[in-house]
């Protein structure tokens, strides 16, 4: 049904229909535009456009179609442009003139980014609820591992030992970043479009502050230009969900990698891998290398929207009708993602005794020497040089470095004595490590502490967004 007629004297050519057409993606704004739409209906009762009378019978269809929607017995068809004109024939086909009567002062300008807004607003809270799940899981597991000695790598090189709970804890921190920024970019966001009209703002509704409360909006637009253009919620909301990609594919790469027989650390379970049409003994991790492979994607979303966005003149332009596609994409690819590698890292264990045989391998000791000497006055640069010596001595006897017996040490340097060997151990230099944020398992035990009681007020706030939420829409 197409919701602008009047001065055309033909309709618009097939051509032209098809290029317009976006109920085939947008369809998802079914629910949200039925909202807005009945928030738009009683400010047009509260400024006396439209009787009390009308804007109940108004309303109730609005609300009957909603129902008929959910149940899938109001769908588009084909000569509907997009949501709002399938909305807006259905509403007519029960109404008849009077269906027509609830768009005064108002545009699909301002009503489709309203839509888009609730979308996503519903979806960062989903976001949010699922991503507290795998900082929960990360936590627990890193709980399980506090004392589990592992390599630590740097240029994917053996570095220094670490607590492998450590390394799984690191994960949470990132995630908890990423919740932080949801949670700011649902505050920010806050702002309702509704009322802009196409750009001028409304004659027949003076009070937009009253639907943007109505809708769970914090405070109305305060210019109607900038309302019906501003799509910064969604590039952020983009760049939040690509962020979330990278991290997720940063956790897929580790696990892809401790899953080798190589690495040999990580046995995951046969519920969260999958096997090889013809190699019999397989077990892959294509859930790791899914989301590293889909976090691609979320990048190019973030790229596709902001490309869109750049030169745009600030005000409605058809462009922005391409903000739809990527974002849907990104939502369902996070929100298909997340639960899965949640129970990927669930489910899997990892081998203590093959991670601590490589805590000490590549001389990864070399650092609890020149920190010995340090602890000793010898400035830090002559402690490194003497520990490079150790390595080098090390090297050419063929051994690890901690391999030195105490007369090779001493040879080395007079400084070397026997009681090097308290942390020249990886669980000595580990346990050395009791820094705030630290790799000691005290220090983690803090961490640990700190990242459930952070989750945890997520978990509430992303709780108590998801009921308010549920009360606006379902009136
Ligand atoms: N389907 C359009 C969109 O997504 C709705 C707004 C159309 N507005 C217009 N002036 N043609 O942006």
């Amino acid at each position: 049904m197409a919701l602008w007629g009047g001065r055309f004297t033909q309709g618009p050519a097939e051509s032209v229909a098809i290029l317009s057409r976006s109920v085939h993606f947008d369809w998802v704004l079914a629910p949200y535009d039925i909202r807005v739409n009945i928030a738009h209906v009683r400010g047009l009762a509260q400024a006396g456009i439209l009787n009390d009378d009308d804007a109940q019978k108004i309303s109730i269809a609005l609300v009957a179609l909603g129902e008929e929607i959910a149940a899938g017995t109001f769908g588009p068809i084909a000569s509907d442009e997009d949501v709002h004109s399938a909305i807006e024939r259905g509403l007519v086909g029960k109404l008849g003139d009077l269906g027509g009567a609830f768009r005064a002062g108002r545009s699909r300008n301002d009503l489709v980014v309203t839509d888009f807004k609730l979308y996503l607003i519903d979806h960062m809270i989903e976001i949010g609820a699922a991503l507290t799940l795998l900082v929960e899981e990360f936590t627990t597991k890193a709980d399980e591992y506090k004392d589990a000695i592992a390599p630590g790598f740097t240029h994917l090189q053996h570095a220094q030992p670490i607590n492998f709970g450590h390394e799984l804890a690191k994960h949470s921190q990132a995630l908890l970043r990423d919740l932080s920024r949801i949670r700011d970019w649902l505050a920010r966001n806050s702002v309702s479009p509704l009322g802009a009209g196409a750009l001028a703002g409304s004659a027949l509704q003076p009070h937009p502050e009253n639907s943007a409360h109505e809708l769970g909006f914090s405070t109305a637009h305060q210019n109607s230009i900038d309302a019906v253009s501003d799509r910064d919620f969604v590039a952020e909301a983009l760049f939040i969900m690509a962020n979330i990609g990278v991290h997720l594919s940063r956790i897929g790469e580790e696990y892809t990698l401790w899953s080798t027989s190589e690495f040999g650390w990580a046995k995951l379970d046969d519920a969260f891998s999958t096997g090889s049409s013809i190699m019999p003994q397989k077990k892959n991790p294509d859930i790791a290398e899914l989301a590293r492979g889909k976090s691609g994607r979320l990048i190019g979303n973030l790229t596709s929207v902001l490309a869109m966005l750049k030169g745009l003149p600030f005000a409605y332009n058809r462009d922005l009708q391409e903000d739809k596609e990527p974002t849907f994409d990104s939502v369902t690819t996070l929100l298909t993602i997340l639960p899965a590698l949640t129970g990927m890292v669930e489910s899997t264990s990892f081998d203590r005794l093959r991670m601590a045989e490589g805590a000490v391998k590549g001389h990864a000791l070399a650092t609890e020497i020149a920190d010995f000497l340090a602890r000793q006055g010898v400035p830090f640069a002559h402690a490194h040089e003497i520990s490079g010596k150790c390595v080098q001595r090390a090297e050419s006897l063929g051994k690890e470095v901690h391999e030195l017996s105490d007369e090779e040490l001493l040879s080395v340097d007079a400084r070397l004595g026997s009681e090097i060997r308290q942390t020249l151990s990886a669980v000595g230099g580990v346990a050395s490590r009791t820094s705030l944020g630290g790799t000691s398992t005290q220090s983690i035990i803090k961490q640990i502490h700190d990242l459930n009681s952070r989750n945890q007020l997520f978990i509430e706030y992303f709780d108590s967004k998801r009921s308010d939420f549920l009360e606006m829409i379902h009136i």
